[in-house]
C-alpha cells in the first residue's frame, strides 16, 4: 500500500511539473478563462523580476486568498526616468521561476512578456490623474514615473482580470495610486496591500540591494534605524523638529545621500505642518547608496 502512495507520488507528471510561464498575452489569456470557466479565483502579483522574500511574500497572500496567482515578471520601460537604471535592472527570470517553483508548482502561473507584448509597438506611457498623489515624493524625484506605473499595471489588470491584486507597503505612494487608479477608472479589482518584508538588519527588501558593494550593504541598514528612531520622536516633537533631526544624522553618513525625508498624511501624501489627532501620517525616505537609489517607509502613528 505504501510503495503505491510513493509511486503516485513520483508520477512523471507531478516529477517534472514547473511553474508554467507565458510569454504572450494571448496565451495567459487562454488559461485565464479556463480559470474563469471553472470558477477559480485569480490574485494578480505585479513585479518586476529580481525576486526576493518581500515578493514572495505577497504570492503567498496572494494564494491565500484565491485559488491562483498569477505573477507578472516585467521591467517596465516608461517608468525609468534613468536610463541606466533600467539598463541596468536585475533580469533573473529563470531563478525567479525557481523561487515561486518553492511557494507552489501547481496554483502560480507567470506572465513574462516583451516590451512587445505589452505596448504593441507603441512605447508610451498614458497620462494619469491621480488627484494629485502624483506630484508628491517620487513623484516629484522621478518624472513621468506614476503615469508609467498606471500604463503598465492598467494594461496588467485588462489582461489578468483578476479579482484582486497584491501590492507591498514599501512603495507605499504607489499602493495609493493604484487606488486612485482603480476608483478612477472604475477597475473591478480588490487591491490590496502587504506589509514591508526586511532583511534582519531592518532595510527593506529590494531588487536594487543585490546591485549594492558591500561597504554600502552595510552602511544601508541605517535607513531603518533612523526611521524607528524618527517614530519614536513624532510621539512628543513636531514634523518639523523630527526632519530637522533626520536630515542632521545624515550629514555625518560618508556613503549614504539623503535625497528627501517627508513626513506626510496617508490619503493625501502631502507634507505635514501642524500634527492633527484624527489623521494618520507615515515617514518616508529617499537616499542615494552611491549609484543606487534605495526608498522606505514607516507608519508615525
Ligand atoms: P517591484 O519593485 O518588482 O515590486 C513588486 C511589488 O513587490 C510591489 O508591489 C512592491 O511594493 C513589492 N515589494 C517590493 N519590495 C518589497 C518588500 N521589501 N516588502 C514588501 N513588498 C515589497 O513595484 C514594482 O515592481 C513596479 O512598479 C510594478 C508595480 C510591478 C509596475 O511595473
Amino acid at each position: 500500500m505504501q510503495i503505491g502512495c510513493k509511486i503516485l507520488s513520483l508520477h512523471p507528471l507531478n516529477l517534472y511539473r514547473t511553474v508554467e510561464v507565458y510569454s504572450e498575452k494571448q496565451q495567459i489569456t487562454k488559461v485565464l478563462s479556463a480559470f474563469k470557466d471553472q470558477n477559480l479565483t485569480v490574485g494578480l502579483v505585479p513585479t518586476m523580476g529580481a525576486l526576493h522574500k518581500g515578493h514572495l511574500a505577497l504570492v503567498e497572500k496572494a494564494l491565500q486568498d484565491n485559488d491562483k496567482a498569477v505573477v507578472s515578471i516585467f521591467v517596465n520601460p516608461t517608468q525609468f526616468d534613468n536610463k541606466d537604471d533600467l539598463q541596468k535592472y536585475p533580469r533573473t527570470l529563470e531563478r525567479d521561476v525557481q523561487l515561486l517553483e518553492g511557494v507552489s508548482k501547481d496554483n502560480i502561473i507567470v506572465y513574462a512578456p516583451s516590451v512587445d507584448d505589452v505596448y504593441e509597438g507603441k512605447l508610451e506611457a498614458e497620462h494619469f490623474d491621480y488627484d494629485g498623489l502624483e506630484h508628491e515624493m517620487e513623484g516629484r524625484f522621478r518624472d513621468g514615473h506614476f503615469n508609467g506605473v498606471g500604463t503598465i499595471v492598467k494594461r496588467l489588470f485588462e489582461i489578468v482580470k483578476p479579482n484582486s491584486a497584491y501590492f507591498g507597503e514599501k512603495d507605499f505612494q504607489q499602493l495609493q495610486i493604484v487606488k486612485k487608479l482603480v476608483e478612477k477608472h472604475n477597475i473591478p479589482v480588490n487591491i490590496v496591500g502587504c506589509d514591508i518584508y526586511r532583511e534582519d538588519s531592518g532595510l527593506a527588501m529590494s531588487s536594487r540591494n543585490t546591485r549594492l558593494k558591500s561597504e554600502y550593504l552595510e552602511a544601508a541598514p541605517f535607513i531603518y534605524k533612523t526611521l524607528t528612531t524618527a517614530k519614536d520622536y513624532f510621539g512628543t516633537k513636531s514634523a518639523e523638529e523630527v526632519t530637522q533631526w533626520v536630515e542632521n544624522e545624515f550629514r555625518s553618513q560618508k556613503l549614504l545621500e539623503l535625497e528627501y525625508f517627508i513626513i506626510a498624511d496617508v490619503l493625501t501624501l502631502k507634507t505635514v505642518t501642524e500634527k492633527e489627532n484624527n489623521k494618520q501620517y507615515r515617514a518616508f525616505i529617499a537616499v542615494y547608496a552611491d549609484d543606487i537609489r534605495l526608498i522606505d517607509n514607516i507608519a508615525l502613528n
